[in-house]
């Protein structure tokens, strides 16, 4: 019997729905070719809901969301809506709601796209940034007392427990040995100055290394100076584990080497529950409706979905005809 899966499908706001529909359409026809069922549900969580509502999310939207065997997201974002309210209420409530504690951001430059880098091709580009997705300064812990006053203060910080962290570094251990290439994992970290959050990111990383993954090698690389390796020597990299907001910074910049938003994917990842797959890109709103952003990041997306599923060869294929197709 062929499997069946159901995915929530959250085209977003503006170009979001147009590169999702692309993706849904390389969705349904690899699951004709590989004989696997989709059963597609949309959702219209956005901006342009939240404008006519004023309802960020429907108040069952996680539940509802966990019926699924995963999701694939356009992009969140809307210009009539002021920064903050949509991301926090919709993207990242999706993340912490569903325990998506891993952001798997690939950084893979296929042949034929341009690259900034000088001399550098797709021999050197192809690591993957394991980015921790549910604490760090995301978490919302902090305030601002004395509001609009000359002696205002705003606190917002950096949170990790030994489990959040623990959980990343087993991930990200597991996928170095899975990845079978280098067998390097470097933890991203700034221990010079964030002596708290990275002391316990660096402690457990390599108790956890020295007791279970003796086979893979570790580095160390301060933030700062991950982002200048990544562009001089990106070949030196095979995994890169490092916290939410270090992750999210640097894989803006691994996007860049690997040929930009048009191209780059992430998995939102809750290994025991529900995924949510995403192009890291926002959504470009001022060019709605025209069809010239690039769907191969969504595309690709929607690989990694096929891949989280289980259905390998599905994935590979799709991956293969984003690769076909951009050599052209
Ligand atoms: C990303 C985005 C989000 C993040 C924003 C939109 C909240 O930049 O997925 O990288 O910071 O995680
Ligand atoms: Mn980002």
């Amino acid at each position: 019997m062929s499997k069946s899966y159901n995915i929530a499908v959250i085209g977003g706001d503006g170009t979001g729905p147009e590169v999702t529909r692309e993706a849904v359409k390389v969705l349904q026809a690899s699951a004709r070719k590989f004989n696997f069922k989709l059963n597609l549900t949309d959702y219209d969580f956005g901006g342009k809901r939240y404008l006519k509502t004023g309802e960020v999310l429907p108040a069952n939207a996680s539940d509802e969301m966990r019926k699924h065997d995963a999701i694939l997201l356009g992009a969140i974002g809307h210009p009539d809506v002021k920064p903050g309210i949509l991301e926090k209420g919709i993207l990242l409530k999706l993340r912490f709601d569903l325990d998506q504690y891993i952001n798997l951001r690939p950084v893979k430059l296929y042949p034929g796209v341009e690259c900034p880098l000088k001399g550098k091709g797709p021999a050197e580009i192809d690591y993957v940034v394991v980015r921790e997705n549910s604490g760090d300064a995301y978490t919302g812990t902090g305030g601002i007392t004395m509001k609009g006053t000359p002696h205002e203060v705003a606190v917002q910080s950096s949170v990790y427990s030994r489990f959040q962290v623990d959980r990343c570094l087993r991930y990200a251990f597991e996928l170095t040995r899975k990845r079978n290439k280098k067998k390097t994992l470097a933890l991203c970290g700034k221990t010079n100055v964030l002596t708290f959050i990275y002391d316990l990111w660096e402690r457990a990383f390599h108790e956890m290394g020295e007791r279970d993954y003796k086979d893979i090698k570790r580095e160390y690389y301060h933030v700062d100076a991950t982002c200048m390796w990544m562009v001089k020597n990106p070949e030196w990299f095979d995994v890169i584990v490092t916290g939410n907001l270090f992750g999210d910074i640097i894989t803006d910049l691994g996007a860049i080497t690997q040929g930009g938003m048009g191209i780059a994917a992430g998995g939102n990842i809750n290994p025991e529950g529900v995924s949510m797959f995403e192009p890291i890109g926002g959504s470009a709103p001022k060019y709605t409706g025209q069809n010239v952003i690039n769907p191969l990041a969504t595309i690709n997306a929607a690989s990694m979905m096929l891949d989280f599923l289980g259905e390998k060869k599905a994935a590979q294929d799709v991956e293969n005809a984003i690769i076909k197709a951009l050599a052209s």
